[in-house]
């Protein structure tokens, strides 16, 4: 037996028993007549006494120890002298009778304690021993968490959990595919899915009318703090549904999931339409979590002779609480801030609303008190209020002033990360033009179903069709999306000619799906959540990558492993593939 508790269990209700535990040496102290040693495992910690006089051979064993030595430690539980109230073991500690090594340990690259002295990259390199550290660990006890209550609940509704291949043909869903070669089929290759769209859909024709899988996916795209490479989703598809079913059964999960694990009641979703969303907050996955919302001054702003703003397609501003005290060094800051490439803008104008009603703004000389407090009345300022005013093209100008809401609200305390606030965005645009390719693209994917009584307008007018596509966004950030699908073949390949494809192209990519749609395809719809990003906002982080155990870092690499790396040229032959060795 190699222990008989564990690090984290032991009480004073324990005090008096005989126990062997066995664990890593956090840090030890030597006190002279006494050695304490803090020796933790998956659980917990708990403090190991060493006395010098009643047993100094122990003593001087337990002394020899190095952080991180694997040891196996029997002895008695105590009473502890000095209690510790932060340790959920801190009132007892194990008077040691016997020790044994049972491995030795370097001495680590950095402290493995909740504070960590190890930077990032050695972290990363590390990852075995920073996984070592509660913050970590904890990180994926709550996701092990989510994906048992997630399994839980969706097994109580019937859904069945089937698994489909990673070694598929690439379906578009707007990211690169990563790729695979095949040894036996020379010069061709697999993706790696980026989803398993499609073949929830052949699920549905197939009859499993509830599926789901919490599936690894794959896409070859820049990196965020919330996009890895390879990530996964809670996938989920049903048929004989409308939007409507959807939605509640999704938003059941997401309640449940607060309830389960943070034992928070979740009221019933909002839902917002993409328009007003982007009206509102310049963009499709708004922090509602504070106001702050968008007001259109353009009529006010316009034909006073401010060039700026006369020659903009649109003027919008916000009103930030209280600010009207920052400095002119801090309005400079905001303003640098903005104009940073990031996001681009040409200049910020603000208005203060002084404490006696009256208005400050950087643009006096073009509009005079009267015109200001029209823009305050607009944008419902009070006395102490700062407005921040951007101007030109409505979409550029919408996506910087998202920016800079979502930095006033940080700044103000409004995002606090213990606070959740969910909403549905509803009815995206089917299509989006890409000027430079000249065409449209999916905004979802190719399989979404335009709302049907706008069916007749992608002959017409197919930028001005909607979906019946839905989001689900939790703190500003896109946790889910989905959509009703297509199940019709006719305007699937509609779809797919609006898209460019020849029907050969069609055929050729997607005929699989084209045809399983002759056989007998039930209405259908679903979605898929981010599981990476649900986990790490229950968690209280935007970041994602210290929820999955072994990431990747910003650059795609997984520095521990060292890959990607290169292969044997007698790989490279079996796969007949020619490298081009890039010159440095
Ligand atoms: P979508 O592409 O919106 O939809 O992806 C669903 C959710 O997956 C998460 N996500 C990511 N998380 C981490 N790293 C990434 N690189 C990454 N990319 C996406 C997001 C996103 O909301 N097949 C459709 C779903 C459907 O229509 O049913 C799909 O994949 O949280």
């Amino acid at each position: 037996m190699y222990r008989s508790a564990t690090c984290g269990e032991l009480r004073i209700s324990d005090v008096g028993k005989e126990v062997v535990l066995a664990g890593w040496v956090q840090r030890s102290r030597d006190l002279g007549g006494m050695t304490f040693v803090d020796l933790r495992d998956r659980y917990g910690l708990t403090q190991l006494a060493f006395n010098m006089d009643t047993n100094a051979a122990l003593c001087e064993e337990a002394r020899k120890w190095g952080r991180e030595f694997v040891v196996q430690v029997e002895g008695k539980v105590v009473e502890r002298y000095s209690k510790n109230a932060n340790m959920l073991t801190g009132e007892i500690e194990i008077e040691a009778t016997g020790c044994k090594v049972l491995n030795a340990s370097l001495t680590p690259p950095f402290t493995i304690e909740d504070d960590s002295d190890g930077g990032d990259d050695l972290r990363m390199q590390w990852r075995f021993l920073d996984l070592r550290r509660n913050p970590l660990k904890q990180n994926l006890m709550l996701r092990h968490k989510l994906g048992i209550e997630t399994r839980k609940y969706l097994d109580s509704l019937e859904f069945l959990e089937i698994e489909t291949p990673y070694l598929i043909k690439s379906t578009p869903e707007g990211a690169r595919d990563f790729v695979v070669p095949s040894r036996m089929n020379p010069g061709q290759f697999y993706a790696l899915p980026q989803s398993p769209q499609t073949f929830k859909q052949l699920l549905m024709v197939s009859g499993y009318d509830r599926y789901y899988q919490i599936v690894r996916c794959f896409r070859d795209e820049d990196l965020r703090a919330d996009r890895q490479p390879e990530f996964t989703q809670i996938d989920c598809e049903m048929a004989f549904v409308e939007q409507e079913d959807i939605l509640n059964t999704f938003e059941g999960l997401i309640r449940h999931l607060f309830k389960a694990v943070k034992n928070v009641d979740i009221p019933e979703v909002p839902r917002m339409l993409y328009s007003e969303a982007m009206r509102l907050y310049g963009s499709d996955k708004p922090d509602i979590r504070f106001g702050m919302t968008f007001k259109d001054l353009t009529d006010l702003g316009q034909g006073k002779g401010f060039g700026v703003f006369d020659s903009a397609q649109a003027v919008l501003a916000i009103n930030v609480p209280g600010c009207a005290s920052y400095t002119r060094a801090q309005l400079d800051e905001l303003t640098e801030w903005m104009k940073r490439p990031q996001i681009g803008a040409k200049g910020l104008i603000y208005v203060r609303c002084n404490e006696d009603g009256s208005y400050k703004s950087s643009v006096d000389k073009f509009f005079d008190g009267e015109a200001l407090a029209a823009w305050g009345e607009r944008c419902e300022t009070k006395p102490g209020d700062l407005i921040l005013v951007l101007s030109g093209d409505l979409n550029t100008t919408r996506k910087q002033l998202n920016e800079l809401r979502l930095l006033m609200g940080g700044r103000l305390g409004l995002r606090n990360s213990e606070v959740f606030a969910p909403l549905w965005v509803m009815d995206f645009p089917l299509l989006e033009f890409n000027e430079e390719e000249g065409r449209y693209f999916a905004m979802h994917h190719p399989f979404t179903s335009p709302k049907p009584d706008q069916i007749h307008l992608l002959d017409t007018d197919p930028g001005s069709v909607n979906a019946n596509a839905y989001d689900f966004v939790l703190n500003g950030v896109e946790i889910g999306g989905g959509s009703i699908r297509i199940h019709d073949r006719n305007v699937q390949a509609r779809m797919f000619d609006l898209l460019g494809f020849t029907k050969e192209e069609a055929q050729a990519q997607f005929g699989f799906l084209l045809n399983a749609f002759e056989y007998g395809a039930p209405p259908h719809g679903g979605l898929a959540f981010g599981f990476d990003r649900l986990c790490s906002l229950f968690g209280g982080s935007e970041g994602i990558r210290d929820f999955i155990a072994f990431p990747k870092n910003n650059s795609g690499r997984d520095v521990m492993i060292d890959a990607p790396s290169e292969i044997s040229d007698l790989q490279l032959n079996e796969l007949s593939i020619v490298v081009k060795k890039l010159e440095n």
